[in-house]
C-alpha cells in the first residue's frame, strides 16, 4: 500500500500537490467543479498540518504551448471561493518567477501553478522539467487520480525525486475502486456508452470476476447484431465485430451471465427526432435507430442489479442528454441507488456517467463511490498497475 498523509510530516514544509483540475472552463468560468471540491480535504489537511501548498495540474490538451483559454487562473479563483481564503496564482510552471514565488510562500498559504501542459515537457516526462518542478517543494503529494494512467513529468518524474505520499482523494479512489477488483459476490458490471474499444480491457478483466455483465448504450448494438438481430441504423462498430464475437463466446465459456437489451426506444434521428417509437423485441426496423433501452429491458436490468452485492457502472444506457431518451439511464441509476440502499458496494466512473448522475437528479450519496476518473478509472478496473500510483509504492 502507498504512503498516505498520515505518514508524513508536512509542518513548515512546502508541499507540491498534484491535483486533477481538468474541469470544464468556458469564458474563464469553471463549470462542474467536482474535481476541485474533491481535492479540498487534502489541501485543508496539509494547511492544517502547517504546510505551504503548491498546486499543480493540467487543464485540457493544449499543444505544448500557452493557450489563454486553458489557463488555470479561473480554477485558482474557484478554489479560493471554495477554501474561503486567498489563493495565489503563479503565471508560470517553472523558471525564475515560479521559483521566486514558491520561495516566498509561507506555511498556511496556497499557490496554483499555471497549466503544466503549456510545455510539451510535461507529457514527454522530461527529466529536466521534473527536477525544475521538484525544486519548488520539499515533499510531493499525489491526489490527481484522474491522471494516474499518464506517465508525465508531474505524475512520475517529480515523485521519483521527492519524498512522496498519496492524498486523501487518491486513497479514497484506490479503496473503493479496489472493491471492483476483488468483489463481494454476486457482482455485476454495467456498461454503456458508445465505444466497445475503450471498455474491452475492463470486460476482459471482469469476465473472470463478475457474475453478470450488463451491456446497454451504443456498445450493445454491435453485440446484438452479432447475435443475429437487426439493428437498423443504430450505432455499429464495424472495427470491433471480432471483439464482440469474442466477448459473447468468452462469457458463455466462463458461465458469466451476459445481459443485453431486449427492447428499445427508437427514433429516426438523435439530433432532431421527428418520430419516437418503441420496439416489441430486440430487433430494430431498417429506417430507425436505437436511442435508449426499452421498458422490458429496464425491468430485466433492475432484476439483475438488485440481487447483487457489488455493482460497477461505466457509461449511459442511451442518449441521456435528450430528455426523451434519458429514461433508460435514469432507470438503471435508480436500480443502482436501490442496491446502495440495500447495502451493496456501488461504484460509478466515467465522464458521461457522472454527467448523467448529476443531470438526471441523482446525488453522489446514491452510490458508494463516484470516481473522479474517466480513463483512469477504466484502466484501474482493468487490473492494471498505473504509473502515477506505482511510483508512490
Ligand atoms: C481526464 O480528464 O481524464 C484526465 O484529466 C486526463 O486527461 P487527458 O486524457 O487529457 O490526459
Amino acid at each position: 500500500m502507498v504512503k498516505t498523509l498520515s505518514e508524513i510530516n508536512c509542518s513548515g514544509r512546502k508541499v507540491l500537490l498534484r491535483c486533477d483540475f481538468n474541469v470544464p472552463v468556458k469564458d474563464s468560468v469553471v463549470g462542474d467543479d467536482t474535481r476541485i471540491r474533491e481535492a479540498l480535504p487534502t489541501i485543508k489537511e496539509l494547511l492544517d498540518g502547517g504546510a505551504a501548498v503548491i498546486l499543480m495540474s493540467h487543464l485540457g490538451r493544449p499543444k505544448g504551448a500557452p493557450d489563454p483559454a486553458l489557463s488555470l487562473k479561473p480554477v485558482a479563483e474557484r478554489l479560493s471561493e471554495l477554501l474561503g481564503k486567498k489563493v495565489i496564482f503563479c503565471p508560470e510552471t517553472s523558471g525564475e518567477v515560479a521559483s521566486r514565488m514558491a520561495s516566498e510562500l509561507s506555511p498556511g498559504e496556497v499557490m496554483v501553478l499555471e497549466n503544466l501542459r503549456f510545455t510539451s515537457k510535461e507529457k514527454e516526462n522530461d527529466p529536466g522539467f521534473a527536477s525544475e518542478l521538484a525544486s519548488l517543494g520539499d515533499l510531493f503529494v499525489q491526489d490527481a487520480f484522474g491522471t494516474v494512467h499518464r506517465e508525465h513529468a508531474s505524475m512520475v518524474g517529480v515523485p521519483s525525486l521527492l519524498e512522496s505520499a498519496a492524498g486523501r482523494l487518491l486513497e479514497k479512489e484506490i479503496k473503493y475502486l479496489s472493491r471492483g477488483l476483488e468483489p463481494e459476490h454476486p457482482m455485476v458490471l454495467v456498461l454503456g456508452g458508445a465505444k466497445i474499444e475503450t471498455k474491452i480491457g475492463v470486460i476482459e478483466f471482469m469476465l473472470d470476476r463478475a457474475d453478470i455483465i450488463i451491456i446497454g448504450g451504443g456498445m450493445a448494438y454491435t453485440l446484438l447484431k452479432e447475435k443475429g438481430h437487426s439493428i437498423g441504423r443504430s450505432l455499429f462498430d464495424a472495427e470491433n465485430v471480432e471483439t464482440a464475437r469474442r466477448i459473447i463466446k468468452k462469457a458463455e465459456e466462463k458461465g458469466v451471465d451476459l445481459v443485453l437489451p431486449v427492447d428499445y426506444i427508437v427514433s429516426d434521428s438523435v439530433d432532431s427526432p421527428r418520430s419516437i417509437d418503441k420496439t416489441q423485441g430486440a430487433d430494430i426496423p431498417d429506417e430507425l435507430m436505437g436511442v435508449d433501452i426499452g421498458e422490458k429491458t429496464r425491468e430485466l436490468f433492475d432484476s439483475k442489479i438488485r440481487q447483487t452485492r457489488t455493482v460497477v457502472l461505466n457509461g449511459p444506457m442511451g442518449v441521456f442528454e435528450i430528455s426523451e431518451f434519458s429514461e433508460g439511464t435514469k432507470a438503471v441509476l435508480k436500480s443502482i441507488a436501490g442496491a446502495t440502499a440495500a447495502g451493496a458496494s456501488t461504484i460509478a466512473g466515467g465522464g458521461d456517467t457522472v454527467a448523467a448522475i448529476n443531470g438526471l437528479g441523482f446525488s453522489r450519496e446514491d452510490f458508494t463511490h463516484v470516481s473522479t476518473g474517466g480513463g483512469a478509472s477504466l484502466k484501474f478496473l482493468e487490473g492494471r498497475e498505473l504509473p502515477g500510483i506505482k511510483v508512490l509504492g
